[in-house]
């Protein structure tokens, strides 16, 4: 499965993320934490240089625990704060503000040793499409806060939300691009996701799924769709998928399309179980 993505958009963002990150203090990065590398774009560490960083590991309810504990200290040993969260969920954020202090520590240091105190931290919150960027901001910024109008300096446009005395936020979010170097990096993201369908061949996806997930979560599919999966294939068992779900054509022949349809909805929506489909020990040779 070759996996390509709107490479057109790629250089219109970056030059827009890179005027846009001068006049902020914080990088907040959001990432899927069922993909937490291959949902990052490694330029990020580039372009976000001399800024205070931290990442959030969004959609963290639909992730394997355990993993996101090991993710969150992978980033952590690589001095960037990581914070678990669901931002659909405003309590999973209640920790953030504090980890922001955290990550902006020596900024607020530098200031007060020159004279400045309680200049507001500038964030800027980015990453690829559909990681969750504007379900955060809305959940982190709520709706008491007032957005305090252009200043000067801001691309014009930009809006920064006032969260509290300490917080100020840009109110659009840097759209950053997913990384295609590797096909298995567009695969990971095509099953959560982040690529449109129409360009995939779902037949195809739903079997890569069942694959990984028989790989790394040993009877996950049995068990959502009450199948014998042990020695099987992925199309045989994406066929019985389609049995036992009576997915059939006109004819009573398989509608495959349909059970794949089916597996990948539910994988996504995570009614098969909680997921991460990468580990830190899998990039241990590449570090
Ligand atoms: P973006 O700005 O980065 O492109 O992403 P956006 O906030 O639009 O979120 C993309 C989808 O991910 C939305 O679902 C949103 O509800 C969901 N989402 C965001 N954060 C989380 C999270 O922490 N956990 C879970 N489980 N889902 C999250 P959607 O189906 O596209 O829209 P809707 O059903 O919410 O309307």
């Amino acid at each position: 499965m070759n996996i390509q993505w709107y490479p057109g958009h790629m250089t219109k963002a970056k030059r827009a993320m890179k005027e846009d990150i001068k006049l902020i203090d914080l990088v907040i990065e959001l990432v899927d934490a069922r993909v937490p590398l291959s949902s990052r774009n490694p330029d990020i560490d580039d372009l976000a240089k001399g800024k205070a960083r931290m990442v959030l590991l969004n959609k963290s309810d639909l992730a394997d625990e355990r993993v996101n504990a090991q993710w969150a200290a992978w980033f952590e040993a690589k001095n960037i704060h990581a914070v678990k969260v669901d931002s659909r969920n405003k309590g999973t954020l209640k920790q953030v503000q504090s980890v922001v202090q955290e990550a902006c520590k020596e900024k607020i240091e530098r200031d007060r040793k020159r004279g400045i105190m309680n200049r507001p931290i500038r964030t800027m919150v980015v990453g690829i499409p559909n990681v969750g960027k504007s379900t955060f901001i809305n959940s982190f910024a709520g709706k008491a806060c007032a957005k305090t109008g252009n200043k000067p300096g801001v691309t014009k446009g930009n809006q920064w939300i006032r969260l509290n005395k300490t917080l100020e936020l840009l109110d659009t979010p840097g759209i950053l691009w997913p990384r295609f170097e590797d096909q298995s990096v567009g695969l990971k993201l095509a099953l959560i996701g982040s690529i449109n369908d129409q360009i995939l061949n779902k037949d195809d996806l739903a079997c890569q799924c069942i694959r990984i997930l028989k790989e790394r979560y040993p009877g996950m599919v049995s068990q959502r769709f009450g199948l014998e999966t042990e020695d099987k294939e992925p199309a045989a068992i994406l066929e019985d998928v389609a049995r036992q779900r009576s997915c059939l054509m006109k004819g009573g022949e398989l509608d495959i399309a349909r059970a794949a349809a089916m597996v990948l909805d539910d994988f996504r929506a995570g009614k098969l179980g909680r997921v991460t489909l990468e580990r830190p020990e899998d990039y241990k040779d590449k570090e």
